[in-house]
């Protein structure tokens, strides 16, 4: 995880490369520093807490020269203090290295540098970097880097700066992510798109493998062999207010209230008249329609998604999907064969092990789809297909409108898939695409009642745990509840399917247990009124999602989450919107960090 960032130009060094790390702090937050040069020599501010205590130390201070790097950190090797923080150093502190990823082979490393006499300060494993360069400097910094970085295994993205070569900075990637930003007179690195957005447009995706070399006016690309490189140049399509909070409170909220317009942008985008156009590169349509077997791997929310997705496929399209988590499926030999289609869903596509698992696939020869929303990132450079989720930047570390894009994509497939099949009519066709047109603005209604589900909210600020309960195409919706409900406000949740609960969590039920459940109108709603009857006999404290007008629903409850009644298939899409905002508002009312809840980061680039 951790973010890195590295500027050379000439505007305000210090304030650069501070805003430049806001941007990536949502990647990791315990610790943060900058190294820049001043007066000819390196300073090195860092150090634990938030990118407001960096502030803070270097306190305006104006630095004199033209490069800088930065690092946000998510602590693996070492606890989280100030000589454990980014960048380190070499021994006479000429050379700084921010690092994102992890050196495998550093107690190795240190032992051989400490025998040549280097002398360690940290408990990490990156500081084994600036000494490696260090030992191999000869009097060219890209000579050293380039020896150096033949030494190291594991994943790394790494930005270079030395007072002995004032006039550069240089970025390695190998395993985490890495970006040139082509300015007017400057150049930037960063781990992703953000902090480059209110310099330039223009961006130059680093390959693993590849080393490059910034200055002020020119940017060069090599292999590890220093061979040049041939790289062309790419626009963002992001904007610098899609990445601000504007009038929300925080991201996440922001976040959860975009979702009807990044539903209406992508089936304004992928629905032609009377066609979906996701599959319209020929190769992916007729990969598609000559499967028999989905294999979906993605992590956290979505593998979420990819549940409902399995829903989705298995009705429409009428082909079987397994779905796994992207950290089991790397580890257990999978059965993959032709008829076997590999698809990995991830919102920022630099999920390592999702990403380990697209390259599992390709090593075994087979083809992979993947479902990603950041443009240009490793899942989807490293896949053969992409279909883009268009859900802008998603910066809360809770993913929300990630969830409902992805699961609108997979119904999109699926529906696209189940027709060219003929397992769709063209009336089932129509009726479906009116449907989805409908959707941001049920949405919206659901949104409209953010005040209520604020109030409910309140009530539960003390609850110690949680259950969240549905079935069938809802059985992921409560898994997703109780994710979100745990990871931003750090209260115990855990999702069931409701016909489980008999089969031992029912033991759980208490007076003081609230238990959640997800209870639309669809095939499988008479079945859950029975499993809430069994909770309620029991004493516990039902909260639930459910269709609008029904009665029975509210009878049974002690509060209700109400949404319009849409079609089965979609319910998913609007039922976990209450959830959202149901965690969003507990932790708020706990006094949580929403966007940057403790010890998470946005994108998990380590295993
Ligand atoms: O970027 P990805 O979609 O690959 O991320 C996967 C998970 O790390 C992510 O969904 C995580 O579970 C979220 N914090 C959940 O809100």
């Amino acid at each position: 995880m951790c973010g890195i960032v590295g500027y050379i130009g000439s505007k305000d060094l210090g304030a650069v490369i501070l805003v430049g790390l806001e941007k990536l702090e949502y990647r990791g937050y315990d610790s943060a520093g900058i190294a820049v040069i001043h007066n000819g020599r390196l300073v090195v501010k860092k150090r634990s807490g938030r990118i407001g205590d960096l502030y803070k130390l270097v306190n305006g201070m104006a630095f004199n020269g033209k490069a800088g790097i930065g690092h946000t950190r998510w602590a693996t090797h070492g606890g989280v203090n100030d000589i454990n923080a980014h960048p380190h150093v070499d021994c006479k502190s000429q050379i700084a290295v921010s690092h994102n990823g992890i050196i495998e082979n550093f107690q190795e490393l240190k032992l051989e540098l400490e025998k040549s006499g280097h002398k360690f300060v940290s408990e990490t494993d990156s500081e084994v970097i600036p000494h490696l360069i260090e030992e191999y400097y000869e009097g060219s910094l890209f000579d050293a880097v380039l020896k150096a970085v033949k030494r190291l295994q594991g994943s790394f993205a790494l930005v270079i700066l030395s007072s002995m070569e004032p006039d550069r900075i240089i970025g390695v990637k190998m395993g985490s992510p890495l970006i040139i930003g082509v300015g007017k007179d400057e150049m930037l690195l960063s781990s992703d798109q953000m902090p480059l957005l209110s310099h330039t447009k223009d961006v130059v995706v680093l390959n693993d493998g590849e080393i490059c070399v910034l200055t002020q006016n020119s940017w060069s690309v090599y292999d590890f062999d220093g061979n040049p490189k041939q790289k062309y140049i790419t626009k963002i399509d992001w904007t610098v207010d899609m990445a601000e909070k504007g009038e929300f409170s925080h991201f996440m909220l922001k976040e959860i209230f975009e979702q009807p317009e990044v539903l209406r942008r992508n089936l304004e985008y992928y629905i032609r008249g009377n066609e979906v156009t996701l599959l319209k590169d020929f190769n992916l349509r007729r990969l598609l329609l000559n499967k028999d077997r989905i294999l979906i791997q993605a992590s956290g929310t979505s593998m979420h998604a990819g549940l409902v997705g399995k829903y989705l496929l298995e009705k429409l399209a009428r082909i079987q999907t397994d779905v796994d988590y992207s950290s089991e499926f790397r580890y257990r030999e999978p059965v993959l064969g032709q008829n076997t289609l590999v698809i990995a869903i991830s919102q920022s596509g630099e999920t390592a092990d999702t990403l380990a698992g697209v390259k599992l696939v390709k090593e075994n020869g087979f083809e992979v789809l993947s479902i990603v929303n950041v443009k240009d990132s490793s899942i989807a450079r490293e896949s053969d297909y992409v279909l883009y989720i268009n859900a802008g930047p998603e910066i809360g570390v809770a993913s929300t409108k990630a969830y409902t894009a992805q699961i609108l994509i997979l119904f999109l497939l699926s529906l696209e898939v189940g027709l060219l099949r003929g397992f769709v009519s063209e009336e089932d066709f129509s009726r479906m695409r009116d449907e989805l047109f409908e959707l941001p603005g049920k949405i919206n209604d659901v949104l409209c009642e953010s005040g209520y589900v604020k109030e409910v909210a309140t009530r539960f600020l003390d609850a110690k745990h949680f259950v969240f309960l549905g079935r069938g195409i809802n059985y992921p919706t409560a898994l997703e509840g109780a994710l979100k409900l745990k990871e931003v406000s750090y209260v115990h949740a855990t999702g069931y399917a409701a016909g489980e609960m008999k089969h031992g969590p029912l033991a759980l039920v208490d007076k003081d247990l609230p238990v959640v459940f997800v209870n639309p109108k669809t095939s499988v709603y008479e079945k859950s009124l029975n499993n809430i009857e069994e909770v309620r006999a029991r004493g516990g404290i039902i909260i639930s999602v459910a269709s609008s007008g029904d009665l029975k629903m509210e009878m049974l409850s002690d509060y209700v989450f109400k949404m319009p009644e849409v079609n089965e298939l979609l319910t998913p899409l609007v039922s976990i919107i209450p959830l959202q905002l149901f965690a969003y508002n507990v932790a708020v009312g706990r006094g949580c960090d929403v966007d940057r809840p403790r010890n998470l980061a946005k994108s998990v680039t380590v295993e």
